[in-house]
């Protein structure tokens, strides 16, 4: 590492630290510019940007792991490229190419090497991609400017003493519409889950799970992760829906089922009165990886699937299949990793 720096990486958590530098880069007159590096952490943005009123904006959520040899490594950031892709054309912002996403992750990665966590610690560096619509414009239209931004975090392993199933509710509130922005990672479909995160939270559960919204029947997203089930004859199960977030984590889960524990792997619909279809579940997603469901409170009663205190065997061994290749002690599927240089 270049330089130290005073972080006493065994205590991280998931709170916002400056780090040194960050990519900015501006679209004007129908492009983007080249981007650069800035150490100034704030931005000064017209007070009529449609981010602000319109929530004409979106983010990326990845992550940088250093591997027992030292190397940097970043897990699939095409995955997110082109998901940010597809929500920038959802929400009529431009566009940015894989390649510059790409290149503006690396870059901010070197720029704060010595941010990026030691492997022993198990915490890692979250990268924060991001795309707004500024510039003065009060109608309800597509901005007449746009910024892409990316900075960098050093964050905590998700379980500092293990794994340890959660419990969740089921919100009576709906995170998206059926054709509305639920696939694409927009700031509204955050701004909506607080609320039923908080009652959920009153409660003493996790988070809550989010119904289809059509017809609350059957499971879509757990909090801000997907779910999945391993069925009682082995089958690795997660819901098909137009408004669920496509998850980088839950597609990598799908195929380690497949083609590392060899099982048979179904995306189809999950249905909440059917909850004993399943010897395990868990939500997955970039922070926690996999974060395992003890069980769901549904119609008053707590259906628990392996156990509310242990970590059933499947999810424990898709955990570390998954957490291997992120960090470099699993031979990865072709074009999953690109190294940091
Ligand atoms: C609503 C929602 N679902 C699922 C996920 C998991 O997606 P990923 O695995 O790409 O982090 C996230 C996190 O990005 C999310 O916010």
């Amino acid at each position: 590492m270049s330089k130290n720096v005073n972080i006493d990486w065994a205590n991280l958590g998931f709170d916002y630290i400056k780090t040194d530098l960050r990519y900015i880069s501006r679209w004007k007159d129908g492009k983007w510019d080249e981007g650069q590096l800035v150490e100034d952490n704030m931005l000064t943005i017209s007070e009529a940007s449609t981010a602000l009123h319109y929530g004409q904006q979106c983010f990326e959520g990845l992550k940088a792991y250093r591997t027992k040899e030292g190397k940097i490594q970043l897990f699939r950031p095409d995955r997110n490229a082109n998901r940010m892709i597809d929500t920038c054309r959802r929400i009529l912002m431009p566009e940015v190419s894989v390649e510059k996403f790409i290149d503006a992750c690396i870059q901010v990665v070197k720029a704060n090497e010595h941010f990026v966590p030691p492997y022993e610690t198990g915490a890692t560096l979250y990268l924060r991609p991001f795309v707004i619509g500024v510039g003065s414009n009060i109608g309800v239209k597509p901005a007449p400017e746009y910024i892409f931004s990316v900075f960098c975090i050093p964050v905590g392993p998700y379980f500092k003493g293990g794994m340890v199933p959660v419990n969740f509710n089921i919100s009576e509130y709906d995170r998206a519409a059926p054709y509305g922005t639920g696939a694409a990672k927009v700031g509204g479909n955050y701004a909506g889950s607080l609320y039923p995160h908080e009652l959920a939270a009153k409660k003493g559960f996790a988070d809550c799970v989010y119904l289809d919204p059509a017809t609350h029947t059957k499971i879509e997203e757990v909090g801000a992760a997907n779910f999945f089930g391993i069925t009682k004859d082995n089958k690795f199960v997660t819901p098909k829906s137009p408004s669920i977030l496509p998850s980088v984590t839950k597609y990598s889960l799908l195929h380690i089922a497949k083609e590392y524990l060899k099982m048979e792997v179904e995306e189809r619909d999950v249905f909440i009165d059917n909850l004993d279809e399943f010897k395990e579940a868990g939500a997955c997603g970039t922070a926690a990886v996999i974060t395992p469901i003890g069980g769901i409170e549904y119609k008053d009663k707590l259906h628990v699937f392996h156990s509310e205190t242990e970590v059933g065997p499947v999810t424990k061994e898709l955990y570390n299949t998954l957490y291997g290749i992120q960090r470099g002690d699993v031979e990865a599927p072709e074009g999953w990793i690109v190294e940091v240089k």
